[in-house]
């Protein structure tokens, strides 16, 4: 059966949404993005993902196309409308179709955005079974642009890394930079050693992640120790337990980095309670 999707405005089938071929996200990749996932039918962390939508579009100078309680009404209608219990919500908003291709940015009030939103259904999200084996990752270097904490939909290398992951074998990969983990393709890494959970802090290097504040956040009221540092990938290598979290995948533990199982190679004991925590946490706060 076809999706119902959203674009500009109007709920239609999947098969009958279009943008233009001079749309900027299309030629350009002007644009961002927000995964949002849906859990029992509510959406979690919705309030992180707009605040973070709002950052990216003025980082890049875009004016905000909608408030957040329009953007609610929009994901919550996409859930219904397709009846999501458990999956995600895309929405990307690219800088608009200003009729023919220029370097140079569209005149705002001539040129509107570009609004997309489409639901993936993903039964059995929560309850993953990928969770309780954990996966795998290879390093790779990280060579995309210098302002990778704007989530835009300049998903090339990213991509290209996924797919070197799974010729080597591995789930995903773990990008490096001047020797220390800056993050996976699509999700924020941590270590644990000595009980201590360490990621990368915040900056222009990395994705601020809405799942990784949340994640943090339940750490620190848990009473684990959260270090914010940098880590190489000999370190993690010899860490007690790594993991990633994101929208998508939650808590996942990475039980295996460049054919080197980390800690005993199965999940830890901390990335398995911060997943359960994550989800009971998250639900009942699910909107
Ligand atoms: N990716 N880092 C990168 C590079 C990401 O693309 C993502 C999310 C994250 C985690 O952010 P969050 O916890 O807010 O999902 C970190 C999404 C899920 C994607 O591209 O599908």
């Amino acid at each position: 059966m076809s999706r119902t999707v959203y674009v500009n405005g109007a709920y239609l089938a999947e098969e009958d949404a279009t943008v233009s071929i001079f749309d900027r996200g299309f030629l350009m990749a002007d644009g961002v993005y927000e995964v949002t996932s849906v859990l029992d039918g509510k959406l979690i962390d919705f309030d992180g993902h707009a605040v973070r939508l709002e950052r990216s579009l003025n980082e890049l100078d875009m004016a905000s196309p909608m408030g957040k309680d329009e953007l609610l009404t929009i994901h919550r209608e996409l859930v219904r409308l397709n009846n999501i219990d458990e999956g995600m919500i895309y929405l990307q908003i690219t800088r608009g179709a200003p009729g023919d291709r220029d370097f140079v940015f569209p005149d705002p009030e001539t040129t509107k955005p570009t609004v997309v939103l489409f639901t993936q259904n993903k039964p059995g999200l929560a309850d993953s079974p990928v969770a309780k084996k954990g996966i795998k990752v290879i390093s790779i270097e990280d060579i995309r642009w210098g302002r990778r904490d704007i989530k835009t939909v300049q998903l090339l290398y990213p991509s290209m890394g996924k797919m070197m992951a799974k010729k080597a074998g591995a789930d995903d990969a773990w990008m490096i930079e001047n020797g220390f983990v800056t993050e996976g393709t699509s999700n924020n890494a941590y270590i644990v050693k000595d009980g201590a959970i360490i990621t990368r802090g915040l900056s222009n290097d990395i994705l601020h992640g809405i799942t990784r504040a949340a994640v943090l956040r339940f750490a620190d009221e848990a009473q684990y120790k959260v270090i914010e540092r940098n880590f190489t990938l000999e370190e993690a290598q010899q860490a007690d337990e790594a993991f990633i979290t994101s929208a998508s995948t939650f808590v996942m533990p990475v039980v295996e980095i460049d054919g080197h199982p980390v800690g005993t190679g199965t999940p830890g004991q901390v990335a398995t309670r911060l997943r359960q925590v994550y989800l009971e946490e998250c639900k009942k706060n699910a909107i």
